[in-house]
């Protein structure tokens, strides 16, 4: 019998996390979609009721969005890796609470050590204060870029909150301009 890759056991082991309460509560596990070895992730929060029932991250009204803003950086969900904080749908939509993010964040550890990638995209406050730094204020530090152990990372407005609140949309579309401009240097093998 064919040995699993390391993708597959990830993704197994994940099936049966239950080191929240998350995991007896959702409907699917929604792991990640994408290329397996990009150059860029994208990471959000975590999984609503869509792509709890479906088991795919932004499959909702908010994966339509995310779908408009991967297109300004001539990016598309076959090119990129998409990803989110806890892999279980929380409740009712509510924030993922520390203690379900902690519990899960090993499995996104993870994921970006057999992804690599160069450039880190967070969507939202959530994934920023994880993987940027704690406190994270997304109305300030939104578009900037940080470099930590060889890796490009920078936040933007979760495509929920864009949904919400439209007058935050110029200055997101500045900073997708800014992550292309960044995916063009960092990962010219994506335009080959
Ligand atoms: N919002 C997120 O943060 N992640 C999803 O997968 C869907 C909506």
């Amino acid at each position: 019998p064919r040995v699993p890759t390391a993708w597959e056991q990830l993704r197994q082991r994940c099936e049966q996390c239950q080191a929240c309460g998350l995991g007896a509560t959702r409907t699917k596990l929604v792991f990640g979609v994408g290329k397996q070895d990009s150059p860029v992730l994208f990471v959000g929060e975590g999984p609503g009721q869509q792509e709890d029932l479906q088991g795919e991250p932004f499959v909702g009204a908010a994966g339509k969005l995310l779908d408009e803003m991967l297109s300004i950086i001539d990016l598309g969900r076959d090119n990129c890796y998409i990803a989110n904080v806890v892999k279980c749908r929380p409740p009712g939509n509510r924030d993922p609470r520390e203690e379900e993010q902690a519990a899960c964040l090993g499995w996104l550890y993870e994921q970006i050590r057999l992804i690599q990638p160069k450039i880190i995209i967070c969507l939202g406050r959530i994934a920023a204060g994880v993987l940027i730094e704690k406190d994270y204020r997304i109305t300030r530090q939104h578009g900037q870029w940080v470099r930590k152990d060889q890796v490009w990372y920078t936040a933007i407005y979760h495509p929920s909150a864009l949904l919400r609140d439209l007058n935050r949309r110029p200055e997101t579309f500045l900073d997708l301009l800014s992550i292309r401009e960044k995916v063009r240097e960092v990962c010219p093998e994506l335009y080959e």
